[in-house]
């Protein structure tokens, strides 16, 4: 006998959500002059205009920035400025229910995540970040390290006011005042972050949000009042940036694409790895950078691994992100469903058997079911390419050198991942892994004080932790 759920959504009454939205500069809400729609990914419903912004907003932006590190934020302790980091983090924490609906909506990801995972995430960067801010002399950075001035943050659709918080928390943290850009699909949490810093009295100018497109992005990276960049997204336009900044004085941190391997040993507990495999793969729909999109198994136990990896799939609910119940919501924009679409023909096209559930998806907004491809080889472009989706490529391997040696085959080296219950054999693996973060019997684990960054074409630098912090702070006089 089987129990169906009973339908469990969140109310959204507690957003407020207005018509249009400006750019929040210099402390205020300024009217932009071209505007473009966000929607409900999961509806398709329009939900507010967001203002493109030019040239000129993003000079503005950086002009206000530049004023505030002079006159306020430079001057200030760190004490002091750690102050109102936390006054932020408890901001956040009062209104996350506010917080964890609105990324719901404008984004797809189901509430679940939301208010468990990406919001007390968001508050937790402020608060390790508010810590650090008057112990700077002491972290090993050398003796009284200084921020390097006005930073211009870009950050994707997947994770937006988490990657928000990575990008914002630290540079106030160490003294540097900021110009964001949210992604285009998902701007809405951070307009409401720029209420958040009104309500904490943040002095004017020292966080600007200008919200666009690619151009606005591009504005930003290329602005000669910019010293350093932090940048979230895709490994094409990482490398764009990259060859923008060549040549000149300014820093940047890259957060780009991955394709990470999840490796399963023999002697893995096959019932907690399949959950391990899941979240790995089908958290947030798979728009994860660090996603663990290539699960290697060793033959022996593969048949029954995937045996058990289905009938764990087939529980997975798919529908309305505001159910609480939902674990998969919707795809993020439909351009990420066409891609995501692409990629699972040219699977079948070059071989493989791919497989899902049988699960109803919605004919209004952007849906893809959970699945995976088994007899993928290295040469497949499901193997090769980052999906950004929740679809998952499985290959086989007999000898641990094999398994190590599929794993490092990639551009990327963002994550990786082991199982076994055999201690040696983990650490062994590890030290093989070219990869920035690899996780030893579990999978897709965040915590502020942990470096997160890549190897390769996954990306320069790290966020989060001491190394994190070091991107922001240059040597002290
Ligand atoms: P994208 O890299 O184009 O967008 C990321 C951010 O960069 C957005 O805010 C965008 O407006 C901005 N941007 C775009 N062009 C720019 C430029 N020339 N200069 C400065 N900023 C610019 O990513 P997109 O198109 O949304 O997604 C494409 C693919 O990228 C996805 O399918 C996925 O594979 C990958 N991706 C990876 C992410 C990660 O976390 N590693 C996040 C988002 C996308
Ligand atoms: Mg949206």
């Amino acid at each position: 006998m089987t129990f169906e759920y009973a339908p469990a959504p969140e109310s959204r009454s507690i957003v407020d959500i207005k018509a249009k939205y400006g750019h929040f500069i210099d402390g205020k809400f300024v009217p932009g002059k071209k505007h473009f729609a966000t929607i409900n990914p999961a509806t398709e419903e329009v939900l507010s205009q967001i203002s493109l912004g030019g040239q000129s907003d993003v000079d503005k932006a950086v002009l206000a920035a530049q004023k505030a590190y002079t006159k306020s934020w430079s001057k200030l302790s760190g004490k002091e400025r750690g102050k109102y980091l936390y006054r932020i983090a408890r901001i956040l924490q009062e209104r996350a229910r506010e917080f964890a609906v609105l990324e719901t909506l404008d984004n797809g990801k189901p509430i679940r995540e939301t208010r468990d995972i990406d919001i007390p995430l968001v508050a937790a960067h402020f608060f390790y970040h508010a810590g650090w801010a008057d112990k700077l002399d002491y972290a090993g950075l050398g003796k009284s390290p200084q921020p390097h001035g006005v930073a211009g943050q870009i950050i994707p659709w997947n994770f937006p006011l988490l990657m928000l918080a990575w990008k914002v928390a630290p540079a106030l943290a160490t003294g540097n005042t900021v110009v964001l850009k949210p992604a285009e699909t998902t701007s809405l949490t951070a307009l409401l972050f720029a209420e958040v810093c009104q309500q904490a009295e943040l002095p004017d100018g020292v966080v600007n949000i200008v919200t666009g497109d690619g151009s606005t992005g591009a504005a930003i990276v290329n602005h000669p009042g910019i010293h350093k960049i932090a940048f979230t997204g895709s490994t094409d336009v990482g490398k764009r940036i990259a060859r923008a900044i060549a040549g000149t004085s300014k820093k940047a941190t890259l957060e780009l694409g991955g394709k990470g391997a999840n490796i399963v040993f023999d002697d893995a507990p096959l019932d907690e790895t399949v959950e391990g495999i899941v979240n790995g793969i089908f958290f947030n729909q798979g728009h994860v950078c660090c996603a663990g999109s290539r699960l290697i198994l060793q033959e022996g136990i593969a048949d029954e691994l995937i045996e058990k990896l289905k009938v764990r799939m087939a529980k997975i609910r798919v529908g309305d992100p505001l159910d609480k119940n939902t674990d998969l919501g919707a795809i993020n924009s439909k351009e990420q469903l066409l891609k995501i679409q692409e990629l699972a023909i040219a699977g079948d096209a070059e071989g493989a058997q791919r497989w899902s559930p049988a699960c109803t998806l919605s004919a209004k907004g952007f849906w893809f079911a959970p699945t995976i491809f088994t007899g993928v080889t290295q040469a497949h472009r499901i193997a090769r390419e980052e999906i950004f989706g929740p679809v998952l490529s499985v290959l086989t391997f007999r000898t641990p050198q094999e398994a190590i040696e599929k794993a490092n085959n990639t551009p990327f080296g963002l994550s990786a991942g082991v199982w076994s219950e055999k201690g040696s054999r983990i650490l062994w693996a590890t030290q093989q892994l070219r990869a920035g973060v690899v996780w030893a019997n579990t999978f897709n684990k965040f915590d502020p004080t942990s470096p997160f960054g890549g190897y390769k074409e996954s990306g320069w630098g790290r966020e989060g932790g001491k190394h994190g912090l070091a991107a922001y702070l240059k040597e002290g006089k």
